[in-house]
């Protein structure tokens, strides 16, 4: 176990404040649930919403409610790039996962491939947001709108983020935001359902009306695990959990059984200053970024604007080896670098076998490549410097002063190009 400074990937910190709301949470009954929910609806200017335990959770009880207002339609398009808790989600709903390679400069549908995927049996399509990059919302409700298909945001990675002066989460059909650790506000773990629809409102809340909220014992140990996550996520202190493997930290699991619960009033009390922590937030990271691409001299990550409050900022880089040992030297260093989706959906072992005969290349290819510099408050000038350096393969470090341009670091468009040609 290495004794050092280490920055988290991501971080959302919970101060003092937020965490004696949360214990007056405990008292105050729904009180602050009703809060949270009106200051939802004002803030993204949306008529309905529902607090629940989880991002996952919210998407699994959307999707159910999809189905039954479509209920001769049981896929969902996702793309073959997202997170885990995607299908499981799905799974658990007792739909058909179906997968839409991916754009690699945007992380994003490939359109083209979109456009063949919605079909007669397609429920619903989920865009992701992926670390806060818009996707192309407008072409993904045009098309769906043809074809008589429903648009699902999935803004867990994407709350306060915005497109066309819309805020991203409500620009489809229905939409979710995750609260869960690392995202833009966190009270542990959390999902907040936002849409327009008066009738998937309805459909939501024949669902929602069955949720109970969790017992108290478990009330208490998110409560007490919150607690820690505001000590333990500081970069004096990281190191600690990040040298407990039992804690799966960053680790990003398929699992079908997670709790679907009503959001408690102690994780909305901690969510009290949701709205100044969301802003504050993403004005950091998105400096953060701008600083960081400034000491790249110009070279544009994946989303290829570099002023986006990017959750995280996604790179790719030349190959899976590099990958590896950025993410091995930087775990020495403690600079908080790390894959994120170790593989594309297809691969994931529960349902691999769905997808034997199908391939998504560019899904592989980011999988392969893709490191995230971290964006939050405790980055400093240092670490940027170091960052940076680390990711200027060693072939290519001409001095220290010029390192930034990073010849080799390129937009993932960029690279795809290079090596289909
Ligand atoms: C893109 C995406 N969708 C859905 C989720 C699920 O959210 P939660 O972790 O709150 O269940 C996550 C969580 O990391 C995510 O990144």
């Amino acid at each position: 176990m290495r004794v050092r400074r280490t920055l988290p990937p991501a971080a959302a910190p919970l101060h003092l404040r937020d965490l004696w709301s949360g214990f007056k949470g405990f008292l105050a009954g729904e009180t602050y649930l009703k809060n949270l929910e009106e200051g939802i609806k004002e803030y993204f200017g949306v008529r309905h919403v529902f607090l629940v335990s989880s991002g996952k959770a919210a998407l699994y009880l959307i999707l159910r409610s999809l189905k039954s207002l479509r209920p001769v339609r049981s896929e969902v398009l996702i793309p073959a790039y997202t997170c885990f808790s995607v299908p499981s989600a799905i799974v658990r709903a007792g739909l058909k996962v179906t997968l839409c390679d991916i754009d690699a400069s945007s992380l994003d549908f490939d359109r083209k491939l979109l456009e063949e995927g919605v079909t007669d049996e397609t429920l619903c399509v989920v865009p992701n947001h992926l670390f806060g990059i818009p996707s192309r919302m407008d072409d993904i409700v045009r098309l769906c709108r043809k074809r008589n298909v429903f648009v699902l945001e999935d803004a867990a990675q994407a709350m306060g983020g915005r497109h066309g002066g819309r805020f991203l989460g409500t620009i489809g059909d229905v939409g979710f935001f995750s609260l869960g650790r690392g995202k833009s506000v966190t009270c542990g773990s959390g999902g907040i359902i936002v849409t327009n629809s008066d009738a998937i409102s309805r459909a939501i809340e024949k669902e929602y009306s069955r949720l109970s909220f969790p017992r108290t014992k478990d009330n208490v140990g998110e409560y007490l695990k919150a607690v820690m996550m505001s000590l333990f996520i500081r970069p004096q202190l990281y190191w600690i959990p990040a040298a407990l493997p039992f804690l799966k930290l960053g680790r990003t699991v398929f699992d079908s059984r997670f709790p679907v619960m009503r959001l408690s009033p102690m994780q909305a009390g901690l969510c009290i200053d949701w709205r100044r922590r969301m802003e504050t937030a993403m004005n950091v990271r998105k400096e953060q970024a701008a600083m960081f691409c400034r000491r790249l001299k110009g070279q544009e990550p994946a989303g290829g604007v570099s002023a986006l409050p990017y959750l995280r900022l996604p790179f790719i880089v030349e190959n899976r080896d590099r990958k590896r040992k950025i993410c091995t030297a930087s775990q020495r260093k403690g600079l908080g670098i790390t894959q994120m989706y170790p593989f594309p959906i297809n691969d994931v072992p529960q349902i691999a076998h769905r997808f034997a005969r199908a391939a998504f290349p560019v899904a592989r290819f980011v999988a392969d490549r893709l490191v995230t510099i971290p964006l939050h408050k405790w980055v400093s000038d240092k670490d940027r410097d170091e960052m940076a350096r680390l990711l200027v393969p060693a072939s290519s470090q001409p001095d220290r002063d010029t390192a930034g341009s990073l010849d080799a670091i390129r937009t993932t468009g960029d690279l795809v190009g290079k090596e289909r040609a």
